[in-house]
């Protein structure tokens, strides 16, 4: 395979002990109860650059909503965002929406079933296409996330052609449950960081069999920001994040202060969000609605009353915000 790293004896050894693995110790996962390819789309989209465990919720809150590509297709984008809050990376949901209202007006209604075809949608790539292929098609072809180059790197102990050896090492039998289960060993046991050697199945073809170099960490970077709650009877005012925003574009969050503020006294709030290196602090301020100390921005501001922030498009950070102020609860609808 991929070269000189397996002779075809190992190839099948290998296939043989992870299918192994992943039969008996397979998470059970509802998109894996599934050959539904719509579902499976919206889990892999999900599952990128997102934890199984933070996808699990608004996956099913997702599916219930929009059940179908149909379904998906006809929703609003702001409803699409609004089941999207929280999982963050919004472009993604805008492509699959985009993705979806093809799918409805240019092909009947049916999700194209190659890699080839799929690759040709908006938002769906090299992984994706691969992914639903596989799993939903039975194609042969290899995934090649984060997960499955680690463990491909540390079983070769060679950061080449990562691609070329996937493919090679891939089940043509079960090409979905051995794409599923390579990424399950990269995030069950071949970790970043002290990999669970002992624990692994494929220890003994492995070249580096836990001496290998860890990665390095990018820097975190720390920022402080800060928001005004305000509250009109049962109506909040938030504001609109630019359409070209780099991060969480035309999502709503509460309006923005400056740090510079005179005379703000103590936060109602303080907190801490991360966005993938970005560790911000937060400082929430409740201002009264005519409060001068609110800026004049050019953003475009709205008076949402509370029982519909639960289907509006929120970022994660006001969502999480709302919950602390208990202005919607624990599961993110109206607190009473
Ligand atoms: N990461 C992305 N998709 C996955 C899947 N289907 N199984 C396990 N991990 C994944």
């Amino acid at each position: 395979m991929g070269g000189t790293l397996f002779s075809a004896a190992q190839v099948r050894q290998f296939r043989r002990l992870l299918l192994a693995w992943y039969d008996a110790h397979a998470r059970d996962l509802p998109w894996r109860r599934t050959r539904d390819p719509y579902a499976i789309w919206v889990s892999e989209i999900m599952l990128q650059q997102t934890r199984v465990n933070a996808v699990l919720d608004h996956y099913a809150r997702f599916m219930e909503r929009f059940p179908t590509v149909q379904d998906l297709a006809k929703a609003k984008e702001e409803e699409v965002l609004a089941r999207w809050s929280g999982l963050g990376y919004y472009r993604r949901a805008r492509m699959m929406h985009k993705a979806a209202k093809v799918i409805v007006t240019e092909l009947d209604g049916s999700i194209p079933q190659s890699r080839a075809a799929l690759q040709t949608l908006p938002g769906i790539g090299v992984y994706t296409s691969a992914a639903i292929a596989s799993i939903a098609f039975g194609e042969a072809v290899a995934v090649v996330d984060g997960n499955v180059e680690r463990v491909i790197q540390r079983l070769s102990s060679s950061g080449e052609a990562i691609a070329a050896k996937a493919q090679a090492l891939l089940d043509p039998v079960r090409p979905g449950d051995f794409n599923q289960a390579m990424m399950e060993l990269g995030a069950t046991v071949c970790l970043p960081k002290n990999p669970l050697c002992l624990q692994c199945v494929v220890q003994k073809l492995c070249r580096t069999r836990g001496e290998h170099p860890v990665a390095p960490k990018k820097a975190a970077l720390r920022k402080h920001v800060c928001y005004a709650f305000v509250k009109r009877g049962e109506e909040v005012l938030l504001e609109q994040r630019p359409h070209d925003a780099s991060l969480m574009a035309g999502m709503w969050e509460l309006p923005q202060l400056e740090e510079t503020l005179p005379g703000k006294g103590r936060p109602l709030l303080r907190t801490r969000h991360s966005i993938t290196v970005t560790h911000y602090s937060v400082d929430i301020f409740a201002l009264g609605p005519d409060d001068p100390r609110l800026p004049v921005g050019d953003r475009l501001r709205r008076w949402i009353r509370t029982q519909d922030l639960p289907e509006f498009p929120l970022t994660g950070l006001t969502r999480k915000v709302l919950k602390r102020l208990y202005v919607l609860n624990a599961s993110g609808f109206v607190a009473k």
